[in-house]
């Protein structure tokens, strides 16, 4: 595939239900790939697998529009592409000694085992499955946050900015894209590896065929999580959670 530079064209809003719905709306009426919406607050915020996110002000709630004409199993990938420029963003923001974002799978932001970042990828397909449009939403907590399973950029660095978020970010996507489409997912699971958060420590995955106990071996080369199970089998994991013992 071509490597083109993205033409990312931002739109604001104060507030809106959800980044998403707003993003459809604009690709029905023609909006072209690169369309970038973020909202200082959202009254609908919706999360992976039907859960809410709560969206007071104060955080990143954005969506942003790609149209790879792609399948639906390689559109799954850009998951694991935004997971890692996030990352990666998040990494120089905070800049703290000795802590790193990691990325719990399939694609959570982590910081010290606390919720950092979101990602909600959700498609529209023509007749054939292809994939024409890509709505790619992410959440990242600014907001410094005293207790729970959140953490907040802030609870790490003063003075942080949505706007210098959403920048750094669109920067490191695009590359990150243009990684990915000169030389394949490769070396997008490498890098999403070296943030990986429980590789090789035992877990469960929670998915709609039941749960599995194992040992999270590794990514495989289509964002499948591989898990050792107890009795020496490979199950490859390709939707749900996963929780991890330690
Ligand atoms: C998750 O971890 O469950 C994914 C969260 C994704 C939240 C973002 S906020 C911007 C965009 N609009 C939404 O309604 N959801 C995504």
């Amino acid at each position: 595939m071509a490597v083109m530079p993205m033409n990312w064209k931002i739109h604001h809003v104060k507030s809106v239900d959800s980044t998403q719905h707003l993003l459809r709306e604009k690709a029905v009426s023609g909006a072209d790939e690169g369309t970038v919406v973020y909202a200082d607050k959202q009254t609908g915020g919706r999360g992976r697998q039907g859960r809410q996110w709560d969206s007071p002000t104060g955080n990143l709630y954005c969506s942003l529009l790609l149209k790879p004409e792609c399948s639906l199993q390689e559109a799954g990938l850009y998951a694991f592409i935004v997971a890692v420029a996030l990352a990666n963003t998040i990494e120089d923001i905070i800049d703290t000694d000795g802590i790193q974002p990691k990325l719990k799978w399939p694609n959570d932001v982590l910081i010290e085992k606390r919720k950092c970042a979101g990602i909600l990828l959700e498609t529209e397909t023509n007749s054939k499955n292809i994939v024409t449009h890509l709505f790619i939403g992410f959440g990242v907590n600014i907001l410094p946050q005293e207790e729970g399973d959140r953490i907040g950029l802030s609870d790490y660095a003063e003075g942080v900015l949505r706007e210098t978020v959403l920048n750094n970010f669109l920067k490191n996507l695009e590359y990150f894209i243009n990684i990915y489409r000169k030389n394949g997912f490769l070396e997008i699971a490498s890098a999403w590896r070296s943030y990986a958060f429980g590789l090789g420590e035992r877990g469960r995955a929670r998915t709609v065929s039941g749960e599995y106990h194992g040992v999270f071996k590794d990514l495989d080369d289509d964002g499948a999580l591989l898990l050792l199970l107890d009795n020496g089998d490979i199950k490859r994991i390709t939707a749900g959670d996963v929780y991890f013992e330690k």
